[in-house]
């Protein structure tokens, strides 16, 4: 175990040019990137954006690493709804959007699944969102076969995205990938006797304060799905 974690550290601190732009462990990998801003803050590999610069959709471009084919943008949350603790919601999808053949930025992406901001909740860690830069083998947009009459509008069609069924289906290639983590660090409690500490829940915190952060997170979760299906309604 100890020895696990310690080589995976190793690994991580190692960058080269052929690592992989995808999380650890997560498939399909691709040592290609594309370049994602929120704003002028750049996604580089899993770094760590503020999560009130995620509120819009990233502009995007990859005129290094596609040639001029059709693409289809997805970003994707590897941590729904509550990272370590839960992971049944997970991959979440945040969002897909297709480029026309020719054009290689957002500038002209129409949108398959509106962008829908992070909402990690509060106490369980940040979250890793990844981006998958798609070519479509045909100039216009389908949505493949046996995903034809989805609209994304609610949320329960975006939890558990199948995405390696829709990557088969869709005859599509993983060109490149970026992704960042989020977190929201917002205090959860404004009058505890303590220091608010809300970066990670303590497996050794007493039990009474892990079940009220606990449903205090649940709430917070529910919240921000009804929150995201009211926006979509
Ligand atoms: C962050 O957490 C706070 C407190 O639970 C909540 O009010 C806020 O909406 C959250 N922000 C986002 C972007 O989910
Ligand atoms: C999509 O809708 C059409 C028309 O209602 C239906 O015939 C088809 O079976 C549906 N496809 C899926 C995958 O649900
Ligand atoms: C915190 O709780 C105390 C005792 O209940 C109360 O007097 C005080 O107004 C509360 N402070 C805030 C910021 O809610
Ligand atoms: C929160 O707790 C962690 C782990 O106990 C600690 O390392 C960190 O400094 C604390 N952060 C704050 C803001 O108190």
């Amino acid at each position: 175990m100890r020895f696990a974690v310690l080589s995976a550290v190793a690994s991580l601190a190692i960058v080269s040019p052929t690592m992989a732009q995808t999380p650890p462990g997560f498939s399909p990998a691709t040592t290609k990137t594309f370049n994602v801003k929120f704003g002028n803050t750049a996604v580089t590999a899993g770094n760590a954006i503020k999560l009130q610069d995620t509120a819009v959709a990233p502009s995007i471009d990859f005129g290094d690493v596609a040639g001029n084919s059709a693409h289809v943008v997805t970003m994707l949350d590897l941590d729904a709804p509550m990272g370590d603790a839960d992971r049944s919601y997970s991959p979440l999808l945040h969002w897909m959007a297709s480029i026309p053949s020719g054009d290689k930025s957002s500038a002209t992406a129409t949108d398959v699944a509106p962008y829908a901001g992070p909402q990690p909740p509060v106490g369980y860690g940040p979250h890793r969102y990844v981006l998958l830069l798609l070519t479509n083998p045909s100039a216009e947009f389908h949505l493949p076969s046996g995903f034809e009459n989805q609209t994304y509008s609610d949320v329960t069609s975006r939890l558990q995205f199948p995405l390696e069924k829709f990557i088969a289906a869709g005859n599509f290639q993983v060109t490149a990938a970026n992704w960042f983590t989020t977190e929201n660090t917002t205090a959860t409690s404004t009058n505890s006797t303590g220091p608010t500490n809300s970066s990670t829940t303590s497996t050794s915190a007493p039990v009474t304060a892990r079940a009220s952060s606990l449903q205090a997170s649940v709430a917070g979760v529910l919240l921000a799905l009804m929150s995201l299906q009211v926006f979509y309604l």
